[in-house]
């Protein structure tokens, strides 16, 4: 098939629905002499921590090709773009504007809003400046209070011209990924490490909100989360108690505090050794109302009963079929996962912030006939408006990513874009998913 569908009757089938494309800073923008160094940088540099041993020194080399990129971005049809303030470029090390980061993305913006496309900035996709790691980074309560600082200074800068305000991308990825398990930045590892750092950064976003609703009252101002829906490989009771631990671990640790105020009952499990250290108000400063959800999804995960002392589950590898980098194609479980959320909690307009699929494109004659990222879109849309339907408010949907890009510890082995890029050339050259998104929002009636 080379088409994604909707049903005719979908609310995403009328112009008030958002459509977008996502991408971050670090892993797009490159101009890395013009920035602090982050996280990131140090990651990369050490050895056998990227896939291909590679960088994001020039990356997608968007800090130069910017403009082409607003062309591109805008030849798409979408109605917005979701981007990344890369903390370092904005931020001195004493803690003031760096003014030629602050007008890069003055000039992004405005070309943008030339353009008629909504900009939606995040304002923490993972490139920590690294001279705050070294003072323990998000193990840090300080470095909470310099995030509010921060997006108090930036936000003032950049204003309404920003639709949305995300404060952070993932909170799992950076806390988990980064300081339980190690296999992202900073790599620091250990439960209590991945516990602390995760309360640090939601008690970030709890201080940064109010700073938002203050500077930008118009804007909207949320966070992005991701989930990864936990199912239990059988239908005993006890793989059903894992899948249930294992949801509360990596999902709904993150959501919860920000609803109700509280962390899932999982917290008391984990006794004075892995549970995070937190201050008299934290939670009320966490339980801070949003203007929106955005929400990340890609997989789900099968769990059953540990196997170790100690754990709450066995993970399992990924079921059949893949995408690239190993991920189950399962679109049901993004339906389901915003079922659930939306019975679970009160929740404000959604947008899906992320979705996507790598895939091991071929270019052949200048054509990139990714099918299977066809067939991915097409899942996936059709599974949220099949949420919509059973009354979830979704308001908007962002392709990951607008084009292939660094991949994290997979550098630029994984392509997500909907947008090749030759990174010999930095030439660009729009695939047949991004020719297939395109018709289907330029198809949408009003
Ligand atoms: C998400 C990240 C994004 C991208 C996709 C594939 O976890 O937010 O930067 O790498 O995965």
């Amino acid at each position: 098939m080379n088409k994604i569908t909707l049903p005719i009757t979908s609310p995403m089938m009328k112009r008030q629905f958002t459509f977008g494309v996502a991408t971050a800073s670090f892993q797009i923008e490159g101009g890395i002499e013009h920035r602090l160094p982050c996280i990131w940088d140090t990651f990369c540099d050490t050895d056998g921590k990227i896939a291909d041993s590679s960088n994001g020194k020039i990356a997608c080399d968007h800090f130069n090709k910017w403009q082409d990129d607003v062309e591109l971005i805008s030849s798409l049809g979408v109605d917005a773009y979701r981007l990344s303030i890369s903390w370092p470029r904005v931020i001195k090390q004493d803690g003031t504007l760096n003014e030629e980061g602050v007008s890069f993305y003055q000039n992004l913006i405005d070309g943008l809003n030339a353009k008629n496309i909504k900009v939606f900035a995040t304002l923490y996709h993972w490139d920590l400046p690294q001279h705050l790691e070294d003072q323990g980074g998000w193990l840090n309560r300080e470095t909470a209070y310099k995030f509010a600082q921060y997006v108090d200074l930036i936000s003032k800068e950049l204003g309404e011209k920003v639709h949305s305000y995300a404060t952070f991308n993932e909170p799992f990825c950076s806390a988990f990924l980064g300081y339980e398990i190690g296999v992202h930045a900073p790599g620091k590892t250990g439960k209590a490490n991945g516990r602390q750092a995760a309360h640090h950064i939601l008690l970030a976003h709890g201080l940064a909100m109010p700073i938002l609703q203050k500077n930008c009252p118009n804007s909207l101002n949320g966070i992005v989360l991701n989930f990864t829906p936990c199912y239990a490989a059988s239908d005993s009771d006890a793989d059903k108690q894992a899948a249930e631990y294992a949801d509360q671990y990596i999902n709904q640790w993150y959501i919860k505090p920000i609803m109700d105020g509280a962390y899932p009952s999982i917290i008391d499990k984990l006794g004075n050794d892995w549970a995070p250290d937190m201050q008299e108000g934290d939670l009320a400063i966490i339980n801070c109302p949003v203007d929106f959800l955005g929400i990340n999804y890609y997989t789900r995960l099968l769990y059953s009963a540990p196997t170790q002392d100690g754990e709450f589950y066995t993970e399992h590898d990924h079921l059949f079929p893949r995408t690239d980098i190993g991920w189950e194609i399962y679109p049901k479980a993004l339906t389901e996962l915003l079922v659930s959320l939306n019975s679970k909690y009160t929740l404000p307009p959604v947008y899906v912030t992320e979705n996507g699929a790598a895939i091991a494109d071929q270019m052949v004659d200048g054509i990139v006939q990714d099918t299977d990222r066809i067939n991915y879109y097409n899942g996936h849309l059709n599974a949220v408006n099949d949420a919509i339907t059973d009354g979830v408010n979704v308001v908007g949907y962002f392709a990951w990513s607008l084009m292939d890009n660094f991949e994290w510890a997979e550098g630029y082995l994984k392509r997500f874009g909907i947008v090749y890029v030759d990174y010999d050339t930095q030439v660009r050259t729009i695939k047949q998913s991004g020719l297939a998104y395109k018709d289907l929002i330029t198809s949408r009636g009003e």
